[in-house]
């Protein structure tokens, strides 16, 4: 068996990362396909560096640009390698441009398709997101779910049962390999001045949060608040897409907020692990910290993890004044909670079916 294995994003290279592990592991054959939706060194290659993942034998270097022209770029690029290194199943994680653009050139070419943490659903169509997820659900061949709600969802859009698979998520398998590893680096806490549960933590990408002015400027008036009311300093590594929104609106990042560079897995976990709250509205960030026992709002108005709302891990607060009345609620809550996406062998389970 031949896998190729299409990645382009941040959490994309984070959560395939134990998947080339165990192919390793296991001396599958498999070769990496990146599209280079992500090129910034800290969006990017510091991922390959801490997480030691072996160069991705093809980079198509697509970069930024509208949703038509990007997916395009990777979609004829994808068509091409798959064409010439012709795989036997392709492996496709989550909901981005590079999953859309994998799986449609997949399946064009009659190749086997597998959705890495499929049947998410935030049931909002304005997200590109939900679009590129029930896309690529309905064209994939086996189709790796994280949970049991998951798979519900997709067996009421009829997709055959037979081809889902409840395997857990591989955030779990990858923030388990590597807590241990950040343990033994540098301790980011110290380096920012830093006490255990005596900061914030936040961090805010979304299109639909940051490109809107109202929302974006909703986020940061509630860091305020929570800065005023907790006189606890909120760390802020922004994406590259949020600094850029802040500066076009000529927005003030607020007192007590600490707007840094994105930064690496390894410090990006200690952070999440000694925080006293998360805000965001990353995907992988709610899910993180439910496995590390860290309360999280989230800077949305749905979510499709649905599964840390009901463990009571995570509440849905928007952009507005429910941040602050979140913060009072959550830090007063029970931080005890089952975490729903596995033990941490997503990736085993992956390969096993496969095979
Ligand atoms: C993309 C995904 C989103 C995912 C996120 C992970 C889509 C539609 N969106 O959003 O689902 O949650 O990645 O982080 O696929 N930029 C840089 N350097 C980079 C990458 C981006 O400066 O390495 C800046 C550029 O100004 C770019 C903007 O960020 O225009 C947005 O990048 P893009 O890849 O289009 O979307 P993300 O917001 O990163
Ligand atoms: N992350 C990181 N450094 C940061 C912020 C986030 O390493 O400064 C990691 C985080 O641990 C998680 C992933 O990036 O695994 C989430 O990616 P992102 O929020 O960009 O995308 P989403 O999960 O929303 O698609």
């Amino acid at each position: 068996m031949k896998i190729a294995i299409i990645l382009g994003t941040r959490p994309e290279i984070i959560k395939m990362s134990p998947i080339i592990r165990e192919c390793k592991k296991q001396g599958i054959e498999y070769y990496v396909l990146h599209t280079g939706q992500h090129y910034s060194y800290e969006m990017d290659r510091i991922f390959f560096d801490q997480l030691q993942l072996p160069e991705a034998k093809y980079n198509l270097d697509v970069g930024s640009g509208l949703h038509g022209k990007q997916t395009a770029k990777m979609l004829a690029g994808i068509e091409e390698i798959l064409i010439k290194d012709r795989p036997d199943v392709v492996l496709v994680q989550g909901d981005t441009n590079t999953v859309l653009a994998g799986a449609l050139a997949s399946s064009k070419l009659h190749i086997n398709i597998g959705h890495v943490e499929a049947g998410l659903r935030s049931f909002n169509r304005k997200m590109p997101e939900e679009t590129n997820r029930i896309v690529t659900d309905h064209i994939s061949d086996y189709l790796f779910t994280p949970t049991e709600t998951s798979r519900k969802y997709l067996m009421d859009e009829g997709i055959p049962e037979e081809r889902i698979f409840v395997t857990g998520n591989t955030v779990v398998d990858a923030a388990c390999q590597n807590l241990e590893i950040s343990k033994n680096g540098a301790n980011i806490l110290d380096k920012f001045g830093l006490k255990e549960k005596e900061y914030f933590i936040a961090t805010a990408h979304r299109a639909e949060n940051v490109d809107d002015k109202k929302r974006l400027s909703g986020i940061l008036k509630g860091f305020s608040q929570i800065h005023h009311e907790f006189k606890l300093p909120l760390i802020f590594p922004a994406h590259p897409r949020t600094v850029k929104m802040i500066n076009e609106f000529g927005f003030e990042v607020p007192e007590g907020t600490h707007l840094i560079e994105p930064i690496g897995y390894l410090e990006f976990l200690q952070l999440e692990k000694g925080a006293k709250l998360i805000l965001t509205d990353s995907g992988g960030v709610q899910e993180e910290r439910c496995i590390l026992k860290v309360p999280c709002m989230t800077l949305r108005e749905n979510t499709e993890r649905p599964e840390t709302v009901d463990v009571g891990a995570n509440l849905i607060v928007g952009t507005d004044e429910r941040i602050i009345q979140g913060t009072r609620k959550m830090l007063e809550s029970s931080f005890e909670w089952e975490n729903p996406y596995g033990n941490g062998d997503a990736a085993e389970l992956i390969l096993k079916e496969l095979q």
